[in-house]
């Protein structure tokens, strides 16, 4: 296993103009040895990789793209390493985007950064964690953030716009992308450090507190099959955790949720 060389999040920084995805640039790098805390910025991305396989908007000029490279100090298996990273960062950032623009944040699971957009809560940005593993070891993981900050209602595509919105619609005002992305470093680091210390708990309760999906009824899809429930928890690797109507408990590890209500 590689060590984390202790390296602050962002003291080592790629910028570039356009990009396919920062994500599989960061990937590359880690593979050719890039340190820990490593990040890749650009202003626009033309692959801009979504979860599920599904792609990213990505203009020019508006938005923040970046990657972080990490190198785990403690060896973490592939069964929870992504899912808790993921909430991890989904903490930091939200806590960042409040503290910068006043906005509130909230998630829903497991990582998308929705905000309200005159009344409805829309998703105004994601997060991306890939990871490289020998066995079960995680060698690196590349955690990608995307943000909608500055985009108009005109900037947004017509497929996306029930669903996607921007800090800037948020608040009617526009922010600064390189103070916004200054601050999601700093809290990224300070939330990766509690995890490293073993805080899972505290990420977890500062998870639930800004979930827009406990307390919902969702629909799942695990395995091919349908699964509706309530949302109840997460559990100490950030899965959902779905009570359903015979009273079972069902524990969903990736993939999409629906809010039913
Ligand atoms: C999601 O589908 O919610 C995750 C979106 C993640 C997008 C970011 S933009 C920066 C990084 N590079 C990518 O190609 N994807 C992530």
């Amino acid at each position: 296993m590689i060590r984390s060389q202790g390296l602050r999040i962002g003291k080592e920084r790629i910028s570039l103009g356009s990009i396919d995805s920062t994500n599989t640039y960061a990937l590359h790098l880690a593979e050719e040895g890039y340190p820990h805390g490593t990040v890749v910025l650009a202003d626009s991305q033309t692959g801009g990789k979504g979860r599920q396989g599904r792609g990213w908007y990505s203009p020019p000029g508006k938005n923040i793209y970046m990657s972080i490279i990490l190198r785990p100090q403690q060896a973490w298996d592939d069964k929870g390493a992504l899912s808790i990273l993921t909430i991890m960062a989904a903490v930091a950032v939200s806590e960042a985007i409040e503290k910068k623009s006043a906005i509130p944040v909230r998630v829903k699971w497991p990582n998308d950064l929705m905000v309200s957009d005159e009344g409805v809560f829309k998703k105004a940005g994601g997060i991306l964690a890939e990871a490289r593993f020998m066995g079960n070891e995680c060698l690196f993981a590349v955690v990608g953030i995307g943000i909608n900050v500055n985009l108009l209602r005109k900037d947004i595509p017509s497929e996306i716009i029930e669903s996607a919105t921007s800090l800037r619609l948020a608040s009617s005002k526009d922010l600064d992308r390189s103070e916004l992305m200054e601050g999601i470093l700093r809290s990224f680091d300070e939330w990766y450090g509690h995890l490293m210390e073993g805080q899972k708990e505290r990420i977890i309760t500062k998870w639930k507190e800004i979930s827009l999906t406990i307390g919902k009824d969702v629909k799942a899809i695990k395995g091919g099959k349908v699964i509706k429930g309530l949302a109840v928890d997460i559990d100490e690797d950030g899965k959902l955790l779905l009570q359903l109507s015979s009273g079972e408990i069902r524990r969903i590890d990736s993939g999409d949720i629906v809010h039913l209500r």
